[in-house]
């Protein structure tokens, strides 16, 4: 089923309707707006084109250590849960690798790729929005590319976490990637970045107002097919957390879990830590 039927089914559908400004505009007749906390949505259409096809690396580097870490639950034929897919670039290994995937993302544009990408063979693709959506129950629960630092403030990051360690069944495993507050330390004099494919540009913006905040302002653009270029902007806002807390808040809820720096041998990104975690079976 095309994936807007899908969101139209559970009334959750945004309409792609764009303003001139390039803004997607949310259908009146949906009172289930899912996007940030903020109101203003995360990985609109053009963001969401850009990702897909110029940020694949970090699930490229991901995807060896979290295979292996869900070598368990695919021996017992068990339900991972993804959270933040975006536009599938994990989910697909996962699916290729023989797991079943409940696949889920805040942002309609980035599953609407997700589902081009991934066709029918995800259990599910769902508009889930962190951290108050129900999780379903899972085996496993996996997230990259840090969707829970789009949370509004560290309490919002703890109920989000505390939903996780709730939704893993018994024997389960948690494997997240999550920003530290030394993501903040390490970028605070970031100069601002472009980079380009024949497809898509962004010129990106760093700021560190606080010592818990990351702001990235993005500009985008994206081909017409016409020969002109489609230009598009967002403001996304991350917040860091100190990550040596979270063990102590997971293991209150039955998870009993350990902070490190890759989910296998990758290196990952300065600042950004993994959390991996198990509940006793
Ligand atoms: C940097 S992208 C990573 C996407 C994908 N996991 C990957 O690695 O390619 C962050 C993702 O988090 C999602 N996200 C942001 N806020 C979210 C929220 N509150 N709940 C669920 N997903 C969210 C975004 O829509 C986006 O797809």
């Amino acid at each position: 089923m095309p994936i807007e039927a899908l969101l139209r089914l559970n009334h959750l559908w945004v309409s792609p309707r764009r303003a001139n400004t390039g803004h997607v505009r949310v259908d009146g007749s949906c009172n289930h707006e899912k996007v940030s906390e903020r109101g203003d949505p995360y990985y609109r259409h053009d963001l969401a084109l850009v990702h897909h096809r110029g940020f694949a690396f970090h699930a490229s580097a991901c995807t060896p250590g979290i295979l292996d870490l869900l070598a368990p639950v695919l021996a017992n034929h068990g339900l991972v849960l993804e959270l933040g897919c975006g536009t599938g670039l994990l989910t697909k290994e996962l699916i290729a690798a023989g797991h079943r995937v409940i696949a889920t993302d805040a942002s309609p544009a980035m599953l609407e790729i997700a589902h081009s990408v991934i066709g029918d063979r995800a259990e599910e693709l769902r508009l889930l929005t962190l951290p108050d959506d129900t999780l379903p129950e899972a085996d496993a629960i996996v997230t990259i590319g840090h969707p829970i630092s789009y949370l509004a403030d560290s309490d919002a990051v703890d109920r989000a976490l505390i939903a996780m360690a709730r939704a893993l069944r018994s024997g389960g495993l948690l494997a997240i990637d999550i920003c530290d507050l030394a993501w903040g330390e390490a970028r605070r004099s970031a100069p601002n970045l472009g980079r380009a494919g024949p497809d898509w540009a962004i010129i990106t913006e760093f700021s560190v107002p606080s010592p818990d905040r990351f702001i990235r302002d993005m500009t985008t653009f994206v081909p017409n097919g016409d020969g002109s270029w489609h230009r598009d902007t967002e403001r996304h806002e991350n917040v860091l957390v100190d990550t040596t807390c979270i063990p102590a808040l997971l293991h209150a809820h039955g998870v009993v879990a350990r902070v490190g720096n890759a989910f296998g041998a990758e290196t990952l990104p300065d600042g950004l830590r993994v959390v991996i975690g198990h509940r006793s079976a």
